[in-house]
């Protein structure tokens, strides 16, 4: 693996919601202020800054990782999905028109995350149940008042989403 100098600073380049981005930065910087400090992209939250709120969640090649654990060094030459990047055209998701029927966006300072991990369980292929969002929930820290909408918000989506696939050939 390539040793990076403390004090020089690396071009950093990748694909951010489908567009290049490319600037400079420290080796040290993490992805969170990264995305948030350099880029403007401000709609990744840091909470806890280690690893435990799950309020900067995004996702790095398709899996949903921690920004605030993962260097901006890391992301050179991936492909980085925030928040910012769900709704095409001007037209929320699915996963975000079930989270305002459901009334799931409460504080609203720990949504993006959740939405960036629930998107990652909606493109996977398998079953999705209560359980299993309950158990992904418990990786994102509600402070509010509990995560019911949050999870009746999932479970619709997700129930459309497969409504909507093509059944499998007997
Ligand atoms: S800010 Fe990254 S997990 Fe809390
Ligand atoms: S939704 Fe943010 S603390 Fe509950």
């Amino acid at each position: 693996m390539r040793r990076l100098n403390a004090g020089q600073r690396h071009l950093v380049q990748f694909d951010l919601n489908g567009k290049l981005v490319s600037e400079e930065s420290e080796p040290r910087l993490l992805l969170s202020d990264f995305l948030r400090g350099v880029l403007g992209s401000t709609g990744s939250h840091v909470g806890c800054e280690h690893g435990v709120c799950g309020a900067c969640t995004v996702r790095l090649n398709g899996r949903a990782v921690r920004s605030c654990l993962t260097l901006a060094v890391q992301a050179n030459g991936e492909r980085v999905e925030t928040v910012e990047g769900l709704a095409r055209d001007g037209v929320l998701s699915p996963l975000q028109q079930a989270f305002r029927r459901h009334h799931a966006l409460q504080c609203g300072f720990c949504t993006p995350g959740i939405l960036m991990s629930l998107a990652e369980l909606l493109d996977a292929d398998t079953d999705v149940n209560e359980k299993s969002v309950r158990e992904l929930l418990s990786g994102h820290l509600c402070r509010c008042t509990g995560y019911g909408n949050i999870v009746r918000a999932a479970l619709d989506v997700f129930a459309e989403v497969s409504a909507t696939e093509p059944a499998p050939d007997a």
